[in-house]
């Protein structure tokens, strides 16, 4: 049932939902579902020729609308192009998703003082510009909105070896629960999503390398034992821009499968302990009654 599409088919009509980053992955198979209930689609990124194709595929996919226009999140001036060409075409704009992203895996000392502000600058400053420019237009034109944060995990817990991003994304969270009650009164909603693995070309290619991908098989990190589909995404994305979700606002939500959680408790590690050794330490735990 989990790769299946959940909402009716109607859940997103008349809406204008624009996803940075949208001609790949995650931000591609959301697009796609949204086109699928209804919506009119805005796709941007750096790669023109990537987002031509996306479009022209989604539109043979769905029978829906989409626009594909080139930014760079990190160029403001790019961005309110965007929201320009959005609304030549579309005559509005109802839902941001900030999805753009760059990553990769490394030693934190091994990095340049560039290649850290490079990460910060696409997923921290990319959001920032984006919700910017579209909060604005929002505000000048009293017109409801909502705006989705695509996050991870160690937003809240931080993470080894991808400190930037760990670093830009805890700021994106904070920017989703500042402006959830900043924008609140403006009829504006501010939610993320934290994924836990969802395998995509671009994150698999920059944060499991080589035979990273077997030696660190995803899979038994979480307790469900299995990677997201990507339906499954996009389902909780589309209810999350629908009105069905209309009084949720500076929420974030995790679709990892408990694999945070599985890192955090201090005896997860128990699961290693077979059935048997389990009836040995039953006896020594009860025989500790009253020592
Ligand atoms: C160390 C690196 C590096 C690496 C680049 N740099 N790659 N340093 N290790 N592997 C350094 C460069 O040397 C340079 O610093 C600086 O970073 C900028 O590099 P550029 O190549 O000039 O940057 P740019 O062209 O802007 O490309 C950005 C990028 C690239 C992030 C480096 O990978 C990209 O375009 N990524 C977009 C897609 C993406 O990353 N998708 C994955 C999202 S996954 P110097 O000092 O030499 O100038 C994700 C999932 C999270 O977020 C959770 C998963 C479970
Ligand atoms: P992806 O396919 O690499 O998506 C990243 C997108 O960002 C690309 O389409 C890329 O397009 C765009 N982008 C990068 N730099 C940009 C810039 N400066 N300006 C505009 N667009 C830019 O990877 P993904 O896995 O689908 O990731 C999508 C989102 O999900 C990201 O926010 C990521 O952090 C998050 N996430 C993914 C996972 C997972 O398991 N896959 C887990 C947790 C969170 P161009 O190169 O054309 O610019």
């Amino acid at each position: 049932m989990y790769n299946q599409p959940m909402l009716r088919d109607d859940a997103l009509k008349g809406k204008t939902i624009i996803i940075t980053g949208g001609g790949t992955g995650l931000g591609k198979a959301m697009g796609t579902y949204f086109l699928k209930l209804g919506a009119n689609l805005v796709i941007t990124s750096r790669k023109a020729d990537v987002l031509q194709k996306t479009a022209e595929e989604m539109e043979k996919e769905t029978g829906g609308r989409v626009l594909a226009v080139s930014c760079d999140v990190r160029e403001y001036e790019q961005v309110e192009n965007v929201l320009a060409e959005t609304l030549k075409t579309f005559g509005r704009a109802d839902s941001l998703i900030n999805n753009a992203a760059g990553n990769f895996i490394s030693p934190t000392e091994r990095l340049s003082a560039n290649a850290f502000s490079t990460i910060i600058d696409i997923v921290l400053k990319g959001s920032v510009n984006c919700t910017l420019a579209f909060g604005k237009h929002w505000i000048k034109e009293k017109q409801p909105a909502s705006i989705l944060n695509i996050v991870t995990t160690y937003a809240f817990t931080g993470s080894a070896y991808v400190v930037p991003s760990a670093c830009a994304k805890g700021g994106v969270l904070a920017m989703t629960r500042s402006l959830a009650v900043e924008w609140g009164k403006y009829g504006i909603r501010t939610n993320a999503i934290a994924p836990g693995p969802f395998p995509t070309k671009g994150a698999w290619d920059r944060l499991l390398p080589g035979d990273l991908a077997e030696k660190f098989d995803f899979k038994n990190r979480v307790p469900l034992k299995r990677v997201g589909d990507h339906q499954e995404l996009a389902n909780l994305a589309a209810f999350l821009v629908s009105d069905f979700s209309a009084y949720i606002n500076g929420e974030v939500i995790t679709i990892d499968g408990g694999e945070w959680l599985q890192g955090a408790g201090q005896f997860n590690g128990l699961e290693a302990i077979p059935d048997d050794l389990w009836d040995s330490f039953a006896q020594m735990t009860r025989s500790a009654k009253g020592s």
